[in-house]
């Protein structure tokens, strides 16, 4: 694959902030546009993002003109050069943001000279690529979809603690869990309406409602009485991303909130339950829960895999969320995938709260078979880009 250009400009993400978009042509003449999505709630040992000007021009003036005209035999040749050109560990140099968008152009690129869609190709470079291979060959396959309904901590300005309510539904159909998602979705704005008032329709950063709430429970129990209501209660599964790091809670009190939410709620899945360096509370927690309930590192691991070697090493988790832009390069991140299937954990491909229309994360999680997926609620564009590309990717993958 050889480059013949690459060129970057900012473009806008969903809360209106400046990104990084790349345009990568090769010289077979196939193309790919694309752009990175932008946390808020981020981990304090995530790869180094700089503001979307530096990045840009960190693209334009130093990483374009070494790739141009350069071949490269595979993704991995690109990452590794990509990450000895800027040579900081947390690629401060040239910006995670600004590497991880020339790795994503090129992915998406080869995928075209290749003539296969971009999730096919995803999963010929995780299979076929990387250093820790993981030795279970996956067939590429739908992630359970991760509905965020109820938004709160950093995404909104309400009084949730915790920054994620999230619906599961149990099939693996896509269009089925869409169906189910949507159905609870509206039926939740209409009780919040209903019962709050209007005003409670509102939305936080990743569209899900953002009224106050009588309590940090709350938001469940308004769900359980719904999807019982519609008989959905038998078709979703519940979880919660605390991103406890900003939840501005004691270790006491997040402890008793778990026990009083795995009690009245049978999670599925929590995330982030405490700070992110606190490793030995995750694993009391995990040993406590892990039997039914995927526990999942984000800010603990942020999408690295010296961080899960440490949280595998404290038995701190039993599932992994993965974010491409949180380590800085498509490699990378197979590479954590590749390290979870190791360990034996979930793995939970997520969007940014800061996002763009690209639809990238849909075709990673299918190509890595991913257990689950976090794209928020099934509404505003930037959602609903990757809800409706999961949608296309069960049509082109029957
Ligand atoms: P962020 O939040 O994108 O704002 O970091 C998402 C998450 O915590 O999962
Ligand atoms: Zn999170």
């Amino acid at each position: 694959m050889k480059i013949k250009s690459l060129d970057a400009r900012e473009v806008l993400d969903s809360r209106g902030m400046w990104t990084v978009g790349v345009r990568m042509v090769l010289a077979d003449g196939a193309y790919a546009v694309d752009s990175v999505p932008q946390g808020k709630s981020t981990g304090f040992h995530e790869a180094l993002s700089l503001p979307a000007a530096q990045a840009v021009r960190n693209i334009n003036k130093v990483i374009a003109p070494k790739l141009r005209g350069k071949n490269f035999a595979s993704q991995t040749a690109l990452d590794d050069f990509l990450i000895r050109l800027d040579g900081a560990p947390n690629k401060k140099k040239l910006g995670a943001n600004a590497i991880l968008a020339a790795s994503m152009a090129f992915l998406r690129a080869s995928a075209k000279v290749k003539k296969v869609p971009l999730w096919k190709h995803v999963n010929d470079v995780y299979l076929h690529e990387g250093k820790s291979r993981s030795g279970d060959p996956v067939k590429p396959g739908a992630p359970r979809l991760f509905m965020n309904v109820v938004n709160g901590g950093l995404h909104a300005g309400n009084n949730l603690h915790f920054q994620e309510y999230l619906i599961i539904p149990k099939t693996k159909s896509v269009k089925a869990s869409v169906e189910i998602g949507t159905t609870l979705y509206h039926a939740l704005g209409a009780m919040l309406a209903r019962t709050k008032g209007k005003v409670a329709t509102n939305i936080g950063d990743e569209g899900g409602y953002a009224p106050d709430f009588k309590d940090d429970l709350e938001p469940f129990r308004i769900l359980q009485k719904i999807a019982k209501q519609l008989r959905l209660g038998k078709a979703i599964d519940f979880g919660l991303d605390a991103a406890a790091t900003d939840a501005r809670l004691s270790k006491e009190d997040l402890m008793h909130f778990y026990k009083k939410f795995t009690t009245a709620v049978r999670p599925l899945y929590l995330e982030d339950p405490f700070p992110e360096e606190q490793f030995e509370d995750f694993a009391v927690l995990t040993e406590k829960y892990g039997k039914e309930t995927w526990i999942a590192g984000d800010d603990l691991t942020t999408t690295n895999v010296r961080r899960m070697e440490r949280a595998d090493a404290e038995e701190s988790v039993n599932a992994v969320i993965i974010k491409p832009n949180q380590i800085g390069s498509v490699s990378e991140a197979l590479d954590a995938v590749r390290a979870a299937r190791q360990y034996g954990w979930k793995v939970v491909a997520s969007h940014r709260s800061g996002e763009t229309n690209d639809s990238f994360i849909a075709d990673f999680a299918w190509g890595v078979r991913a257990d689950g997926i976090k794209l928020g609620a099934p509404a505003r564009g930037e959602r609903v880009a990757k809800y409706n590309r999961l949608i296309e990717i069960e049509h082109e993958a029957r």
